[in-house]
């Protein structure tokens, strides 16, 4: 399949804030590709970059289908957006409000019809077209603010954190209905968000975003479970960190030594014997046995959170550290149960620490 987006060496400064460092990124026709990161770490420029609103430090380059766009205007890139707050004109119908994108461009009457048949088709709008905003629902005028986004059917579609607004019930039923409309167009959707559980439940690939700076690319499974910075091993899941001293790095794996007793996990960044580390294992790879194992870290439960369809256990791990194990439901262990734990050293990652500030 072919590339439809590619950014090339991507920067932009506000002043002294870089708010897009170098970013490279190619997406396919066929992917839905999330750019996952906290507040301000510059998800929204790139969007902006990308639709013509912003333009970019000199040496960027945006590709659309092969087409260097960089400096053309918005309305010359075949693209629709959406965006957080839906920004439907109240005073219009939802007709109107879908059509406004068609208008703009001088579309005949002829297309005008014809592409909003298909796209009220699509987003099961039919029916609703002669409404205003404030007889719709929540969730339909959401679908109104992706058929606008969708009508002048668009060779790639910008989302900015559209459900950010709505409620979680509604928000898990869009998930799907978005990931469907992207399937059944065949087009590339770039999806903003700072919610990972959206990211992953949504997306083909994710861009982890970090001050400007593109962290780690690719597709979900290998961001969830090969990190290859500290920031990405603790942003996505539920991560818990300990800290350990290492012993020895063989085949990638670093042994360490925590209160004296010996932990494993992938080595990273050089990491190597002497250093301190920072170790980051996933809640649902804690493994729980209810005796004490001279060998491995000990503890006690100190809470068990029943979650539905998990249990969070709250862990005192050698006193002091405080971890969280995910478990099924069916789990026996109790609170204030002394237990051990493990994990395979090929799902925990430890990164160098930084020496610690002496004061
Ligand atoms: N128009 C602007 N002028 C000055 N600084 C801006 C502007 N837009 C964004 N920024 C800064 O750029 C950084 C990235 O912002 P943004 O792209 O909105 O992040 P995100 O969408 O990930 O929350 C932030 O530090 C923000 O304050
Ligand atoms: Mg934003």
């Amino acid at each position: 399949m072919g590339i439809v987006l590619e950014l090339k060496n991507v920067s932009k400064n506000y002043g002294k804030v870089i708010a897009a460092d170098n970013i490279n990124i190619e997406v396919d026709q066929t992917e839905f590709f999330s750019l996952l990161g906290p507040s301000g770490s510059g998800k929204t420029t790139m969007l902006r970059i990308i639709a013509g609103l912003e333009e970019p430090n000199e040496g960027s380059q945006v590709i659309i289908n092969g087409k260097d766009v960089t400096h053309a205007p918005p309305y010359q890139r075949g693209i629709g957006m959406v965006f957080q707050d839906f920004l439907l004109f109240p005073h219009k119908t939802v007709a109107e409000n879908i059509l406004f994108p068609l208008k703009m461009q001088g579309a005949s009457q002829k297309e005008k019809d014809e592409n909003l048949k298909w796209i009220t088709h699509l987003t099961q709008l039919e029916g609703l077209e002669n409404r205003y905003p404030y007889q719709l629902s929540g969730g339909q005028k959401q679908r109104v603010a992706l058929a606008r986004g969708l009508v002048s059917k668009p060779s790639l579609l910008l989302l900015d954190e559209p459900l950010a607004n709505l409620d979680l019930e509604l928000r898990k039923k869009m998930e799907i209905e978005i990931r469907r409309f992207q399937i059944e167009l065949g087009i590339p959707f770039i999806y903003v968000t700072h919610n990972q559980q959206e990211a992953l439940t949504m997306s083909d690939s994710i861009a982890i975003m970090n001050y400007g700076k593109m962290e780690q690319v690719g597709e979900k499974f290998s961001l969830y479970h090969d990190p290859d910075s500290q920031f990405v091993a603790s942003f996505l899941g539920s991560a818990d960190s300990i800290e350990a001293e290492v012993a020895s790095v063989q085949d990638g794996i670093a042994t360490m030594t925590f209160h004296g007793k010996t932990i494993q996990a992938r080595a990273h960044n050089g990491l190597k014997a002497g250093d301190q580390a920072i170790c980051y294992i996933k809640s649902e790879r804690i493994r729980m046995e209810v005796e004490e194992n001279p060998d491995a870290p000990c503890g006690v439960v100190l809470d068990k959170i029943f979650k539905g369809q998990y249990i969070d256990y709250i862990l005192d791990i050698e006193e002091g550290n405080e971890i969280i194990a995910s478990s099924g439901t069916l789990s026996q262990i109790k609170a204030k149960d002394r237990i051990s734990i493990s994990w395979d050293p090929q799902v925990a990652d430890a990164f160098p620490l930084p020496p610690k500030d002496p004061s």
